[in-house]
């Protein structure tokens, strides 16, 4: 038998490890294979680095090929062995075991390994520019997994990190550490970000997108000098603004591995030099990856990085000996949770010949831009979709002429689905088109053929395709495709399970598509057993809000529940079991919302059964609470009671609620959806804002005046901001209200897009086909007459209901008169000492009713006159007032920065101090009623677009710092009059807020 030729791979990281796979299933028993790795470990996802840093996924769960695989393939593998030395006359690798992160320590024990061939594939190690300060503690790279274990420990001690470079990995590495709950900001020295992949608006619209997640982002301007004693502590810029930073990430591009090479004699330009086979000036010695230099480009990326593996694989084993290397069509995608971005090609195309088609929605954040020459795809940009990110990419790689004209593709892409549904044919490449040996998956090497093969052998989601053969659990890019690919060749299977729609979807969409949420029950349950809340993955901690369940990003391992309460009605029993709850697993404190509901907070998984058997035992449920399902219905909080309601539309509340809960008519709603339902004339729950509100009014009908509600559709705050809901002109009767509202919500379950969550809510829907569209269908739907809207008896004011009110006496009953004593909970936080206390004086004083209002305060109804002078005197109501100031009084609050990663200041803490500041300034004087609404950001959960003033929280710098800071709007309204608020003050700094607002709630005429 033929000596076996000997192979010694330099570098196990992506480049190595991919060629010694090829090399192995090309040529077997050819060869000797000897690989040596410098780090500690097996070989691993590099690129996944990000995910585990975000959260995403675990260490365990990158790597590719376990040791085992080695030894069983016969492969020798020195891990932890650096390559000191080639000695080319005796052709001869010397490696020298180093003990990982001390050097110095295995010197002298030398290892030799001969080869025939030998393989460079060294990569690169990350640039650190000659900045002062940069060998403090606390200063980290981020390439190896070492790096990212040394930055997850660090990140856990911080609380505000500076990321040097605002490219690709740079930002990657930001928003990960943003995800864990620390304060990042991103400086970086070109004038916009990922200025490789993007042109300067794109890169302006990303920005806006990271700052809108809450990061901050400094552009064109560089650090100084990086500060600390003994540790880092802040970062100076160019213009000597400091910025705070417990741990600083330098991302300032990579250079190649190349010394080994040039110690070694052979041509190094920038990397080691190759001809189209990868050969370096040494015909025995090979070089591929980053360390190697192809046609004078080094590549960064790891599409090339596999390409020449598979090529060399190719050369050296035989199987086409006379394969070229010809160089890589870049692409790449950002992977940053909440921002969807690809770039490939040549996107700043200035050439005559190329036709270049822009569509940018900057307030949206989105932008398309496609190069095109001769038809061709030469590059593209997009930001804020990725439904035809998979197709383009196909286009772009095989360089195929695009069907039609370029500014038709997106639409076509978006028919995609629904055409090969249909059986039509879709034109140019498809899905069904692409050949079979066409590598789909690059991370696991999967092909088409194999794919199919797993969906024809009974895989319906993209889950399970990867439970099959691996394909689109690597870096996910690839699942996309996986989808079309389903979309196809599952049709049958899939149209009869109703687990898949159009395929152009958003990650949450395939979540979905994956699992029902409600369905999630048992893998919540699971994790209760287990307590391993860390193994749960993305999809899951999404799919668990559909139980109202949420993992909280800053607060890891503890969860927060938002329990129902349908037109914000409770009892004692229930406030006094949530009291406990909150102690026993909690830290004694609970939220009251803008939608009536109250949240726990502080518990650990292992804790929700006994929390949920509790919560049942006194009618209390969490479900649907969160994502894509009908929130929490809202009413007025006196329904039934209110002096001025022109019904109790309670009863529609409720029936509404049970038909959608529990129920998957209604649980893949393409987003979020809010329902009001009041017979309140007083406008005390923001109708305007909810995608449906029911209103009073009456018609004549047959003769009879008959009460019912006006219905008014698409409104909504957060992305895009406030858009009031339009009058759909439909009225209703109260016993037919609730199965209308179903039927509205299935038009948008139907029609919704599904493409980016920014465009998904009904506004948008109503938005592009219009409001007349939007009646025909539900007439078509309804099947019956609509009637057109009755008259609006709203009156123009609002009330809160705070207080002490008489209530609505009904007809017949000459018992006592009953008061309402409405008790103000600042900014909503209450805790289990407060909510005994609440639940005590509804039993002493009333029937033990609750009712919380939508701004984040309680009622206590049923109080008989006699009862109330003694109750007054009550010592909890001096926490919890019912006479405050008009500025505590009109004071309602977001989350903020304690539990909620996207806020950018501390709402609560500020609010308050800022009220108390107003307070003490205005007191003994005569303030107008107002509210003051805050938002830690533009998703809006404060409601701040509908107050008097509304703030929404932002950071702002003052001389060398950054400051908390708020803008300021006015006037904003919600009821038969909506307002959207007026830009009044940007940026203004917290501190000075009380200033800012004095004269304001002084003297703003109140509209
Ligand atoms: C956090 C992160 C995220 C990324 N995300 C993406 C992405 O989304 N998309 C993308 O396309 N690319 C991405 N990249 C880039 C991608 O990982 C690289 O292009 C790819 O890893 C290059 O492969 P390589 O084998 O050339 O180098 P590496 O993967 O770095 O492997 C080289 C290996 O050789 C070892 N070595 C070096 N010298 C010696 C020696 N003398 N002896 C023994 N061993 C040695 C090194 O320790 C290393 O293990 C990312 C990179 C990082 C760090
Ligand atoms: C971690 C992030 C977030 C937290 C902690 C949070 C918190 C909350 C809470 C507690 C409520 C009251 C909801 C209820 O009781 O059912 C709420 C309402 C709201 N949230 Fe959020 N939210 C977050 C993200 C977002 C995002 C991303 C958006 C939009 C882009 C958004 C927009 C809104 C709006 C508009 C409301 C008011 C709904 C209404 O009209 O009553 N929120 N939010
Ligand atoms: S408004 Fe407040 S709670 Fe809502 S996302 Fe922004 S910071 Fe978080």
């Amino acid at each position: 038998m033929a000596k076996r030729e000997a192979i010694v791979v330099v570098g196990n990281g992506m480049a190595g490890a991919r060629f010694v796979q090829a090399l192995t299933e090309k040529a077997r028993d050819r060869f000797t294979i000897t690989v040596f790795g410098d780090e500690p470990y097996g070989n691993y996802n590099r690129i996944l680095l990000s995910s585990v840093l975000a959260g995403v996924k675990q260490p365990v769960e990158i790597f590719l090929n376990p040791t085992e695989w080695y030894e069983k393939n016969g492969i020798r593998l020195h891990l932890g062995v650096r390559v000191v030395r080639i000695d080319r006359d005796r052709r001869v690798a010397v490696g020298q075991p180093a003990r990982h992160g001390d050097a110095e320590a295995g010197r002298g024990l030398l290892l030799e390994e001969p080869y025939d061939y030998l393989v460079l594939a060294t990569g690169s190690r990350p640039f650190v520019p000659t900045i002062p300060g940069k060998d403090l503690p606390g200063v980290f790279v981020f390439r190896t997994l070492d790096d990212c274990v040394a930055l997850l420990e660090a990140a856990e001690r911080a609380e505000c990190a500076v990321v040097i470079g605002g490219g690709l990995l740079g930002l990657e590495a930001a928003r990960g550490l943003h995800g864990r709950g620390l304060k990042v900001s991103v400086v970086e020295i070109a004038p916009h970000l990922m200025v490789q992949q993007l042109d300067p608006l794109a890169g302006r619209i990303l920005q806006q997108q990271l700052e809108k997640l809450g990061l901050r982002i400094f552009v064109q301007t560089q650090v100084s000098r990086i500060l600390g004693e003994g540790r880092v502590q802040a970062v100076e810029l160019q213009d000597g603004t400091l910025l705070d930073a417990d741990l600083v990430v330098i991302s300032c591009g990579i250079r190649p591995n190349v010394e080994l090479a040039r110690e070694a004699g052979l041509a190094v330009q920038r990397g080691i030099v190759v001809d189209d086979q990868l050969r370096t000036s040494d015909p025995a010695i090979f070089a591929i990856g980053e360390c190697a230099e192809h046609r004078g480009v080094t590549y960064g990326l790891v599409e090339p990085v596999y390409e020449q593996a598979e090529v060399l694989a190719d050369v050296l084993s035989g199987a086409r000996p006379h394969a070229c290397y010809a160089g890589s069509k870049l692409a790449t995608t950002l992977k940053v949770i909440g921002i969807d971005l690809t770039s490939m090609g040549d996107v700043k195309s200035s050439d005559a010949d190329s036709q270049v088609f822009v569509e940018a929605d900057p307030l949206n954040g989105r932008y398309r831009k496609l190069v095109v020459k001769d038809g061709r795809l030469q590059g593209a940009i997009l930001l804020g979709e990725k439904e035809s990110a998979q197709k383009l990419l196909l286009y772009f790689r095989s360089g195929e002429k695009l069907p039609g004209h370029p500014l038709e593709i997106w639409y076509r892409f978006s028919r995609d689905g629904e055409s090969s549904e249909d059986g039509q044919q879709d034109a140019g490449l498809s899905a069904a088109s692409l050949p079979d040996d066409q590598q789909i998956c690059n991370c696991h090497r999967v092909s088409k053929r194999e794919i199919v093969r797993c969906i024809r052998a009974g895989a319906t989601s993209i889950e399970a395709i990867g439970q099959a053969c691996k394909a689109g659990t690597g870096c996910g890019s690839c699942q996309g495709m996986l989808g079309h690919l389903l979309a196809h060749y599952a049709r049958h299977a899939v149209q009869q399970s109703g687990a898949l729609g159009d395929t152009s979807q958003n990650k949450v969409e395939l979540i979905k598509r994956e699992k029902d949420g409600l369905d999630s029950l048992p893998d919540i349950l699971h994790y209760a057993r287990t307590g391993n809340w860390e193994e749960m993955t993305e999809a899951d901690k999404q799919r668990f809000k559909w139980h109202g369940l949420f993992f909280r990003i800053p607060t890891p391992g503890y969860f927060m529940l938002r329990i129902r309460h349908t037109c914000g009605q409770s009892n004692a029993r229930q406030f006094r079991v949530i009291a406990e709850l909150s102690d026993k697993f909690g830290k004694g404190f609970c939220d009251l919302t803008t939608r009536q509901q109250i949240q726990m907070r502080w518990f650990t998984i292992r804790d929700v059964p006994e929390i949920w058997a509790r919560l049942a035992e006194v009618g209390l449920n969490s479900k649907q609470t969160g994502m894509d399902n009908v929130r929490g219905v809202c009413g007025c909080p006196l329904s039934g009671l209110a002096p001025h309601e022109l019904f109790d539309a309670s009863p529609v509340a409720r029936e509404f609620t049970s038909l959608i809960l529990d129920n998957k008519e209604f649980t893949n709603l393409p987003r979020k959806f809010n329902v009001t339902i009041t017979g309140c004339l007083e406008n005390c729950c923001h109708t305007e804002t909810q995608d449906i509100a029911l209103v009073p009014s009456y018609r004549e009908l047959d003769g009879q005046q008959v009460f019912g509600f006006n219905v008014f559709v698409g409104g909504k705050q957060g992305s895009g901001g406030y858009t009031p809901a339009k009058p759909l002109d439909v009225f209703v009767r109260r016993e037919e209200a609730a199965q209308l509202c179903a039927e509205i919500v299935r038009i948008f379950r139907d029609h919704g897009s599904r493409e980016s969550r920014t465009r998904a809510r009904l506004a948008f829907l109503l938005q592009d086909r219009g409001v007349r569209w939007f009646r025909q269908e539900l007439q078509a739907r309804w099947g019956k007459p609509l009637f057109s809207a009755g008259p609006e008896l709203r009156k123009k004011h609002h009330t809160d209901h705070l207080g002490i009110q008489p209530q609505k006496r009904k007809p017949g009953d000459y018992g006592p008169q009953l008061f309402s004593v409405g008790l103000l909970v600042p900014v909503g936080r209450i805790t289990t000492d407060q909510m005994r206390g609440v639940a005590d004086l509804a039993e002493r004083y009333g029937n033990g009713e609750i009712r919380l209002t939508v701004q984040q305060n309680i009622i206590i109804p049923n109080i008989p006159e006699d009862r109330l002078s003694a109750l007054t005197d009550e010592p909890l109501l001096k926490e919890l007032p019912i006479d405050p100031s008009p500025i505590l009084r009109g004071l309602v609050c977001c989350t903020g920065n304690d539990y909620c990663h996207f806020a950018l200041i501390d709402t609560k803490g500020w609010a308050l101090q800022v009220a108390r500041e107003l307070e003490r300034r205005t007191q003994g004087q005569k303030i107008a009623p107002l509210t003051i609404h805050m938002s830690g950001c533009p998703a809006g959960c404060g409601l701040h677009q509908v107050a008097t003033i509304g703030l929404q929280g932002c950071r702002t710098r003052i001389g060398d710092q950054i400051v908390d800071a708020a803008h300021v709007y006015i006037n904003g309204k919600s009821g038969p009059q909506p307002q959207i608020a007026t830009d009044a003050m940007y940026d203004v700094p917290c501190e000075k807020l009380a200033d800012a607002l004095e004269p304001l709630v002084r003297y703003l005429p109140r509209s």
